[in-house]
């Protein structure tokens, strides 16, 4: 009989509720403790869950032998911070994006989990989903011929608040981590690394970036456009532009996804989707996977993707003029 793995909630902000959603779904995830910085935010979380323990303090959880794996959902400006407790009691970790603040940060969380030989993974939404996995197929499979071009963005309207951690500097504020993220992995996912990077970036009132445009390009001449924003409400899509035909990925407010595969003479195909829960649960069941097979990796989101991804952001950053004081 398949392992019920025992589940804690670090941070139980409005993400650790959608993520906690999505596990009541599996059969093998039991949502067993929550840890917040204040007892009564945990306790609150844990009857709505139904968890069985809730601490008053990260560190609580992170020593809970009980526990198996603990998801990290703190603003990224403290994910290292929280990795690193957890991976310090030897807890498997899957903690969301963006993974760190920078990627000498994530080198460290690698390192600690390779060396202990504890599972750690990105929670990164996309490559988990269905129809993004239908489109990496197709794209994989040559039937659209080499990626040429690509067209991301992800934009909405939060309401300016400089407390909260859209806006925040100290707590990694910025489009770029927190939406802009969606469209650099696109990019990396369809085309890799790219050879040169140009960004124009534009500041909230606090200093936090709030909108930015990106150019990847590579040095065969395929490019990438990327924007993310705080400014527009521009959904969220990407056209992946092939020799032999598009690929059109969006998904709405209501994460329900949409593709279109367009291949000239053929009529387009059409393919929709509403997942249960948010489309949370599928990254979790990749985590308890691995962890039934002995794996300490994922190879759908292997450590290698979120480097290469936290070293993308860093250079983004680097071209575009953004910088969290005292942690570049
Ligand atoms: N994968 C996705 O689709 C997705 C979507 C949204 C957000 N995210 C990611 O999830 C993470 C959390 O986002 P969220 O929207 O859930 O944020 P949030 O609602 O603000 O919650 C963050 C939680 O972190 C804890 N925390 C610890 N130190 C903190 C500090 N110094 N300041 C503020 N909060 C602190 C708080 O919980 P306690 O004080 O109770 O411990 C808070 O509830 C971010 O990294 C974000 O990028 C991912």
């Amino acid at each position: 009989m398949a392992k019920r793995y025992k589940w804690g909630i670090l941070a139980p902000g409005k993400m650790s509720a959608k993520f906690s959603r999505g596990l009541k779904l599996l059969e093998n995830a039991e949502i067993y403790a929550v840890g917040s910085r204040n007892i009564e935010r945990a306790r609150h979380f844990a009857s709505e869950f139904g968890c069985t323990k809730a601490y008053g303090s990260y560190e609580e959880l992170a020593s809970d032998s009980e526990v198996d794996v603990i998801y990290v959902a703190s603003p990224h400006s403290h994910h290292f911070e929280h990795v690193m407790l957890c991976l310090g009691n030897n807890k498997a970790v899957i903690c969301e994006k963006a993974f760190a603040l920078n990627s000498r940060e994530a080198e460290t969380m690698i390192k600690e989990a390779r060396s202990r030989k504890v599972f750690l993974m990105e929670a990164l939404w996309p490559p988990f989903q269905p129809l993004y996995r239908k489109a990496t197929a197709i794209a994989r499979s040559g039937e659209t011929g080499k990626v040429i071009h690509l067209n991301a963005h992800f934009s909405f309207q939060p309401p300016f608040d400089p407390l909260d951690r859209k806006f925040n500097l100290s707590l990694g504020g910025g489009s770029l981590l927190d939406i802009g993220i969606y469209p650099v992995i696109d990019a990396l996912w369809f085309m890799g690394v790219p050879d040169e990077i140009i960004a124009k970036a534009g500041f909230s009132p606090t200093g936090s970036e709030d909108s930015i445009n990106i150019i990847f390009s590579y040095a065969d001449g395929r490019m990438a456009n990327l924007y993310s924003s705080f400014r527009t409400a521009g959904g969220i899509g990407c056209t992946v532009m092939c020799e032999r035909g598009n690929i059109i990925f969006s998904r709405a407010r209501d994460m329900s996804q949409q593709l279109d595969i367009e291949i000239p003479g053929r009529d387009p195909d059409h393919f929709s989707l509403l997942p249960e829960g948010m489309g949370y649960q599928y990254e979790a069941e990749e985590v308890m996977l691995c962890l039934d097979e002995g794996r300490n990796e994922s190879d759908v989101v292997p450590l290698s993707f979120s480097l290469d991804l936290m070293r993308t952001l860093d250079r983004i950053r680097g071209a575009a003029g953004i910088s969290f004081p005292g942690r570049d």
